[in-house]
């Protein structure tokens, strides 16, 4: 039986596998059809391809939604697991309480982003959802990989919101602009995006085998105190802890 604060780590990866990434692909394939049939009509004045666009269009807006979510779930999983665990409400609740607010503050202004008619309004709140991810990310428990920021689930999950987010907010521009600059801009800069979310499932699945089963993290916590990689060690079995540490506390110690 999965426990609870498993169940919770599972969750993230869980919506990645079943429900983001599949929708990626079909959004991906509407995109490039969208394009050949654009390209068609300019050279030819016809195409076989059938309009796909406003179907690219009203999954886009699914996948900038899913992805900001997906994130938020992923960012809370560790500062979460470490408020309950350290009992941190007791503790210093205003942290508590303001970690919480700009968790809602974010969600707030996607919704808003969402509504958003003008350029400027679009602009401040594509900005505002953006400030939050990073500032939620600064937590001290989130695990960023910065020395290696290259292969960092963390710096390349940001980076490819950002660009979902910056897709919404000139979705109407694209329609407007009769040079085409913003549909390039925007082609190119999704097709980054594209590259970021194979990060993503490469590094994601690194990172969930260096994630232990709450009732694993006790033994594998001495793996890492004992440097167990570089020498032989010995594990010993002790009292099980009613609570769970969070991931970040060992990898921190790696
Ligand atoms: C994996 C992510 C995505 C990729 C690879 C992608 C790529 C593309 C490409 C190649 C085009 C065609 C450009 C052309 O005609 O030359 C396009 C069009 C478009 N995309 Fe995306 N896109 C992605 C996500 C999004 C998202 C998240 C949104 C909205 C929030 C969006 C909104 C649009 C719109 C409105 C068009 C114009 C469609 C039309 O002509 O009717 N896309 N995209
Ligand atoms: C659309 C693709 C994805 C995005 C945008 C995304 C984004 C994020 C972000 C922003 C974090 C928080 C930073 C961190 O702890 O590294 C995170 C955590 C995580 N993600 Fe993803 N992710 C994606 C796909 C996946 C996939 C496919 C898997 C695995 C199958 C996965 C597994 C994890 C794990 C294990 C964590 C760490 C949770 C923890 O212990 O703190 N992610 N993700």
């Amino acid at each position: 039986m999965v426990e609870l604060a498993d169940a919770f780590t599972l969750l993230h990866p869980a919506i990645a596998v079943v429900f983001v990434l599949p929708l990626i692909g079909l959004i991906t394939n509407l995109a490039w059809q969208t394009r050949r049939r654009r390209i068609e009509i300019a050279v030819g004045g016809k195409s076989k391809i059938p309009p796909v666009g406003l179907e690219h269009q009203r999954l886009g807006r699914w996948l900038t939604g899913t992805v900001v979510g997906l994130s938020l779930i992923g960012l809370s999983h560790d500062p979460v697991t470490s408020i309950l665990s350290d009992r941190l409400w007791n503790k210093q609740p205003f942290q508590v309480i303001f970690y919480v607010l700009l968790f809602l503050a974010t969600i707030t202004s996607l919704v808003f982003l969402y509504q958003a008619k003008t350029r400027i309004w679009r602009g401040i709140f594509a900005t505002l959802t953006g400030m939050g991810l990073v500032v939620l990310g600064c937590h001290p428990a989130v695990f960023r990989r910065t020395d290696e920021w290259y292969v960092s689930h963390y710096y390349i999950g940001i980076a490819a919101a950002m660009l979902m987010i910056f897709s919404l907010a000139i979705l109407p521009d694209i329609y407007k602009d009769r040079s085409n600059r913003w549909r390039l801009i925007h082609a190119v800069l999704n097709s980054i995006a594209v590259l970021l979310f194979i990060g993503q499932g490469l590094t994601g699945v690194r990172d969930l085998l260096e994630t232990p089963l709450s009732w694993q993290t006790r033994y594998v916590e001495q793996l890492y105190q004992q440097n167990c990689k570089e020498k032989n060690c010995t594990i010993k079995a002790t009292p099980a802890s009613p609570q769970m540490a969070p991931a970040t506390e060992m990898r921190s110690e790696r």
